[in-house]
């Protein structure tokens, strides 16, 4: 049997990462295969409280720094309390989010150091990261269009064009820098043609 799969989702807000992550889960569901749902930050009880203080509206929000930090304690938690625990008992986890999310919101969109992101990622997961990261890549106009359309935006969500831009193109540099564990998604066309080759795409890199 396949070993057990760590699968992250990711892309600019608007990409339609929700809707196709459906697609990933149907895919395994219609072959027996255990898995669990998790999302970033947040996926255990103390990271989604974490997730509450990070998103919420605030007029006086946290320092970039203090951001940076509450996404790694989250994170921390969440590998322990719930990624590993589901890949020991033998389940894929399919993840909104994960560090490749803090490389391009904070790394990219805040212009916080790299250095600082590799130095907690060696903290927090020095030897774990995912097999496979799809990227739902999508104009930053058209992403924040459909994401202002669907509702009430979360803090780092009210983020400027600009920022967005930055946070694609970190995006953009970290799937050119590693081809093998990224998939990248046009995720501009309707959702129904995305998931179409979404599927076509997953079935021939996990099953074929
Ligand atoms: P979501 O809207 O996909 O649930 O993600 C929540 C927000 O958190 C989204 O605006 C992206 C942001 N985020 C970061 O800024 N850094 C991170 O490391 C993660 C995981 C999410």
């Amino acid at each position: 049997m396949q070993k057990p799969q760590f699968v992250t989702l990711e892309g600019v807000e608007g990409a339609g990462k929700s809707t196709q992550k459906q697609v990933v889960c149907e895919l395994l569901a219609s072959r027996d295969i255990p898995f669990i749902e998790t999302r970033e930050p947040g996926g255990s009880p103390h990271a989604e409280q974490i997730r509450e203080l990070l998103l919420a509206p605030s007029q006086t929000p946290p320092s970039d720094l203090c951001e940076l930090l509450l996404m790694f304690a989250a994170r921390a938690d969440h590998i322990e309390q719930t990624i590993q625990p589901a890949l020991a008992r033998g389940h894929w986890v399919i993840c909104d989010r994960f560090t490749d999310a803090t490389y391009a919101y904070q790394g990219g969109g805040r212009a916080l150091p790299a250095a600082w992101i590799e130095t907690l990622e060696r903290l927090v997961h020095p030897t774990f990261g995912p097999d496979t990261t799809i990227l739902f890549d999508v104009p930053v106009d058209v992403g924040l269009a459909r994401a202002t359309q669907r509702g009430t935006l979360d803090r780092i969500e009210s983020e400027d064009r600009a920022f967005f831009e930055r946070v694609r193109a970190s995006y953009h540099a970290q799937a050119a820098s590693e081809p093998a564990r990224y998939v990248v998604v046009d995720a501009t066309p309707n959702a129904d043609d995305v998931s179409q080759s979404l599927r076509e795409t997953l079935t021939a890199r996990w099953f074929s």
